[in-house]
């Protein structure tokens, strides 16, 4: 049987973006995306991530607070980008990056930004061990030690 690669990975390696439409279907009476579509997509694009990092498949485990900072109405694009901020032992903090865009005007503006645990899952069902990020810049070496602190603040959280 072939070895389980268990090399740190570099954060590049699992970043994800995506881009999507807004149309009639996604959207409120306002004509605003709704905020669950979003959430959706978000969810969407930082499992891919973090099965990208772990090759394996992950659950999602914890979403932190999520601020709507400006709407996305139809015929506009909603703008992913999806990246490794922090590794544990089974578990990987995912933030995604979400911006409205007008693809007429070329105008952009924030829309959402999300932290989002995984859990990384064996084929039996159970928890099993990440690859660690690789720790190659300052600002990655920042990323893993503030994901670390952000984690044991929502363990704290949810311990009873
Ligand atoms: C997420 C889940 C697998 C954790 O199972 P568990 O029995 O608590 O497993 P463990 O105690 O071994 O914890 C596994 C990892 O989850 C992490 N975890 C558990 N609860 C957490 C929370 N509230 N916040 C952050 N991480 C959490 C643990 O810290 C651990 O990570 P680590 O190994 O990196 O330290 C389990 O709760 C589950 O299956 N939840 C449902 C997931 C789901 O259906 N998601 C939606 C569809 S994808």
């Amino acid at each position: 049987m072939p070895s389980e690669d268990t090399a740190a990975r570099p954060q590049a390696s699992s970043v994800t973006e995506m881009t999507e439409y807004v149309l009639p279907q996604h959207a409120n009476a306002l004509g605003n995306v709704f905020g669950g579509q979003i959430m959706a997509w978000v969810d969407l694009c930082a499992a891919i991530t973090a099965q990208r990092h772990s090759g394996k498949m992950a659950v999602t485990a914890f979403v932190d607070d999520l601020k709507f900072q400006a709407p996305v109405k139809v015929g506009e694009v909603v703008r992913l980008r999806a990246r490794v901020t922090a590794t544990f032992r089974t578990s990987m903090e995912v933030e995604i990056v979400v911006e409205g865009e007008n693809s007429r005007t070329g105008n952009r503006w924030p829309c959402v930004d999300a932290l989002v645990t995984f859990v990384a899952i064996a084929d039996d069902g159970t928890p099993t061990p990440v690859r660690p990020l690789l720790l190659d810049a300052d600002d990655v070496r920042a990323s893993q030690a503030a994901g670390e602190a952000r984690r044991q603040q929502r363990l704290a959280r949810t311990a009873r």
